[in-house]
Formats: structure tokens, sequence, C-alpha cells
């Protein structure tokens, strides 16, 4: 029987790129009848280096696209994005629900034991210091720090999350990490997941690592849940995935980002049309 108030549309969910599928990853965990309709800008992508007026920009056309799609709620997987244009998108789509993934990602690190909070992210998310404003506006006693690891996102790209590569730029950017450890390590970038091992053996065992992934998976929850927007328990979530350019081996990229095995089949479409 279908309980009062289910609502069936989609999900939207989009990012810069492909990362944005570790966010796709959870909330599927986390809500298995949720329908997903994912955008990866991945003719655009990276989003990290660029002014925060092209982020905003970039962003609402995302957003368009994905309200094609009729979507009930709207997920900025993008850290960049949560950074510099979640308000930008707010007047744009009025009331339609809308998360980020910064609130979620301070909450998840305020609710971990310590307040040395060092924060990972792309020189644009970590400019804007807004993991740092959210943390200190629930507790101004933190102390925070933010690094930004721009090389991440291209070796997450290229498959390439451990060895010697790895190695050489866990020195070039974690190094004063490893001789002051912070009590916490925040992963504030979609591709940053793929090298929590790495950065976990790279750094002493006292860090405890968290991304924001699970906690916006549960923050989308909970913001379905009182806009009463959650689907019928009785159907299996689908997903379907968008990026506004295709090259050959993204679906391997793919299978990377949502944990999937070699043999999953994980059809990317283009995103078309597309300003
Ligand atoms: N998705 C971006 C983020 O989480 C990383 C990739 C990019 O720079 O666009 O900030």
């Amino acid at each position: 029987m279908k309980p009062y108030n289910c609502d069936n549309r989609p999900v939207g969910i989009f990012d810069s790129g492909l990362g944005g599928l570790t966010v796709v990853r959870a909330v599927q965990k986390a809500l298995p009848h949720e329908n997903i309709i994912y955008l990866g800008d991945t003719a655009r992508v990276p989003y990290g280096n660029r002014s925060p007026e092209t982020v905003r920009a970039f962003a609402l056309d995302d957003v368009e696209f994905l309200r094609k799609w009729n979507v009930k709620a709207i997920v900025a997987a993008c850290n960049t994005v949560s950074a510099l244009a979640l308000d930008t998108i707010r007047e744009r789509i009025g009331g339609c629900p809308l998360t980020g993934v910064i609130l979620p990602g301070a909450h998840a690190a305020i609710s971990a034991k310590g307040k040395r909070i060092a924060v990972l992210g792309t020189r644009g998310t970590i400019d804007s210091k807004a993991y740092e404003i959210e943390i200190l506006r629930e507790n101004p006693s933190y102390f925070m720090q933010g690094i930004a690891c721009p090389l991440f996102v291209p070796l997450a790209e290229e498959g390439i999350t451990n060895g010697s590569i790895v190695q050489g730029v866990l020195e070039l950017y974690l190094k004063p990490l490893k001789q002051t450890p912070p009590d916490i390590v925040l992963l504030g970038c979609t591709h940053y997941p793929l090298f929590r091992e790495a950065i976990a053996d790279y750094l002493p065992s006292t860090v405890t690592i968290i991304d924001s992934a699970h906690s916006t998976a549960a923050y989308l929850a909970q913001m379905l849940k009182e806009n009463q927007m959650e689907a019928s328990p009785e159907q299996a979530g689908f997903a379907q995935y968008y990026a506004t350019d295709l090259t050959p081996g993204f679906d391997r990229i793919a299978r990377r980002f949502l944990n999937a095995s070699n043999t999953d089949s994980v059809t990317i479409r283009l995103a078309s049309p597309f300003p």
C-alpha cells in the first residue's frame, strides 16, 4: 500500500564533474527508494580554480538542466559550488528544497571528537572559508585551518589514488599536518574520499578523517521527510546519469567514484541541450 504523501519525483544531484558520484553513492545507500537524476558538468570541470562569478553562472546552468526533470529537491554535491553559489541557486529555485555539502560536512566534523579541524578542498572552497565560517558559527573555540589540494582532482580522475605520485602530493600538501596533527581532517572536495586510505596512512592514527557525503545523504533524508517528499518505500530507486561532455573511459571513472564493480553497468548520457 502506498503511504500517504509519497513523492516519486527524482532528486537532482549535480557536480562539476563525476566526483559528485561519491555523494550519489551515499544517497543510494541511505535512501534506496529515491530516484536520482545526476548531472556532471564534465565539459567545464574543474570549478575549483575559477572565479566565484563563473562558479555561480555554471551552477545556475546545472540547476536549470535538473529542473527540466521536475526534480523535487536539489543537492549541490560540489563543495566549490556549495561554498560559493548556494545563495544564488536558492534565489533561482525559490521554495524547492536545496542542500549543499558544506553544512552537513561541518556538522559531521562538529560531531567528531576534537576541536582542531583541518579542511582540505579546492582553492575556491578554501579561499571562501565556508567550512570555517559554519563551524566557528556553531562554536568559536574550534581551531580551524584550510589547505587547498588542487592536484588531488586530476589524480582521482586518472585513477591514481596511491603510490609514489600520491605520496609526493601528500608530502607537498599535508606535511604540516604530519608535523602538527589536527584532531580531524575534513575532506571538503568530492574527489578526496578516493584518497581517504592514503591520507589515513600518511597521517598519525589519532587523526579522524571525515567526508561530507554521508552526512549530506542524511541531511537530504531529513529534508525530504520534513517536506513530506519521501518516495514510496515500495519502489526501488533508479539513477540516471548525465554529463555535459562524454569521452571514452567515462564509465570506468564513474564506477570508481560509485565504488561499483567493473561488471556493473553505469550508463552516462550526454546532457543536451545544455548552454
Ligand atoms: N567538485 C569539486 C569540489 O568538490 C572538485 C572538482 C572541481 O574542482 O571542479 O569542490
